[in-house]
């Protein structure tokens, strides 16, 4: 265990921020002036297009101690190859509903990076669709190594353990409760700070991850813009080499930089890690009867070329007054065009009376049939409605317009539950007049 000063943060989703650790190393007036302050180094990272439009475009300045393109060849990565992408690691689709135990902690020294263990995965790194899913199980801090994917943005989601990140472009302590949203391309490391540490992680490839539009509720509610934060710069000047491996096109390379990659004294810009509290959720329901779709819950959305179908939505389902009259409360019974991939961070998800543990994920897919359990479906009929609420839990849902396919190691480990299609066995046969 260790404390850990929550260092000072930026807030707001999206906004141009500007920061510096030296007073005087951020130009004024000029992205990339002939002469920095101190003989920093300009460098400008985008995470879209140069052209594309303005109220979309998102890059970063930033001045660092060291180009980044300073670094040997990467070679292949020698270590464990847990984590990779649809386009390698795929079992076969399946029709099936999944269900896993809990990942276990690790027994072997394993950081980080070598605690990454991919489940599922969907659409194709190369053409920028989909998005891959990995949970992580770790037991140590990652020591003069560090990380970025080349393949899309990391929405970290910690399960048990928190985590202090260190990115090029600042400090994040991020807790469970808590998500880190990582950028592409923009190196990290991971720091525990408890004895061990475990969590999700979903490599977005499409469209940015953005808050969703609001429509009917207005100009408040849900996310809010102001919850969101971002690290203010800090840098460290070591030339101890350090290890950097990117994941590229679904694979890890490593190459050995001579100094800390985490070098940047000052930055501005619209793409910046973020960290955002899950308890700040506004969350939205039903005062009267029935309960709205489930994405009345969504936290971020990447949106896909068709309108209101996301390549990827993280919905929570955090504590919440159920008031609904004459209602069936849990979620309802559904076949979904969305393909849906689940993770519980805390308590119980108000679908299922047991078999889904925090650490734990489940899989339902396109036109899956999917709900409440026997107990979970007997006890909401019989229940008396008065106001109640749900309290202690923290659900999750990496939402897809594609079928995420499940990894061979998804579907070969022992954490795979044989039965739990047994869930939805021995439901009473309605009794027809
Ligand atoms: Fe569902």
């Amino acid at each position: 265990m260790s404390d850990a000063i929550d260092p000072p943060m930026l807030t707001g989703f999206g906004n141009h921020h500007a920061t510096q650790a030296v007073a005087g190393a951020l130009p004024v007036g000029r992205n990339s002036p002939q002469h920095v302050s101190f003989g920093l180094y300009a460098e400008q990272l985008s995470a879209t297009a140069f052209t594309a439009p303005r109220h979309e475009n998102r890059r970063s300045w930033l001045y660092r101690i060291r180009p980044s393109a300073m670094h040997p060849p990467f070679m292949p990565y020698d270590g464990q190859a847990l984590l990779g992408n649809l386009a390698f690691e795929a079992g076969a689709p399946t029709p099936n509903r999944l269900r896993w135990n809990p990942l276990p902690l690790p027994v072997e020294p394993a950081d980080f990076i070598d605690g990454l263990v991919t489940y599922a995965g969907n659409g194709d790194v190369a053409a920028g669709v989909g998005c891959s899913i990995h949970l992580y199980a770790a037991n140590r801090s990652m020591v003069d190594r560090a990380f970025f994917s080349a393949d899309g943005e990391w929405l970290i989601v910690p399960q048990q353990g928190r985590l202090r990140i260190v990115t090029e472009m600042g400090v994040m302590i991020v807790a469970p409760l808590q998500i880190a949203l990582i950028p592409r391309g923009v190196r990290f490391r991971v720091d525990l700070l408890d004895e061990a540490a475990r969590g999700y992680a979903c490599e977005n490839h499409g469209a940015l991850l953005r808050l969703p539009d609001l429509g009917p509720i207005g100009s408040n509610g849900l996310a809010n813009v102001r919850d969101f934060e971002a690290p203010v710069a800090a840098y460290e000047d070591s030339d101890r080499p350090c290890e950097l491996v990117q994941k590229y096109q679904g694979r890890l390379w490593s190459t050995m930089p001579g100094h800390s990659p985490f070098d940047v004294v000052a930055w501005h810009g619209n793409i910046t890690p973020y960290r955002y509290d899950l308890t700040r959720f506004n969350v939205m329901g039903t005062v009267s009867y029935d309960h709205p779709d489930p994405s009345i819950f969504t936290v971020l959305t990447s949106p896909s070329n068709t309108a209101g179908t996301a390549n990827l939505d993280f919905v929570i389902f955090p504590p919440r007054w159920m008031v609904a009259e004459n209602t069936f409360r849990p979620p309802w019974f559904h076949r979904n065009i969305m393909s849906e991939f689940m993770g519980l961070i805390t308590g119980e998800y108000d679908a299922k009376a047991g078999g889904f543990a925090p650490g734990g994920a489940s899989l339902h897919n396109m036109m899956s049939a999917h709900g409440p359990d026997v107990a979970s479906h007997d006890r909401a009929v019989a229940a008396t409605l008065t106001p109640h609420k749900i309290e202690d839990t923290m659900a999750f849902m990496f939402e897809s317009r594609l079928p995420f396919t499940p990894t061979r190691w998804a579907m070969e480990t022992p954490l795979l539950q044989g039965d739990y299609d047994a869930c939805w066995t021995g439901f009473a046969k309605a009794q027809l007049p």
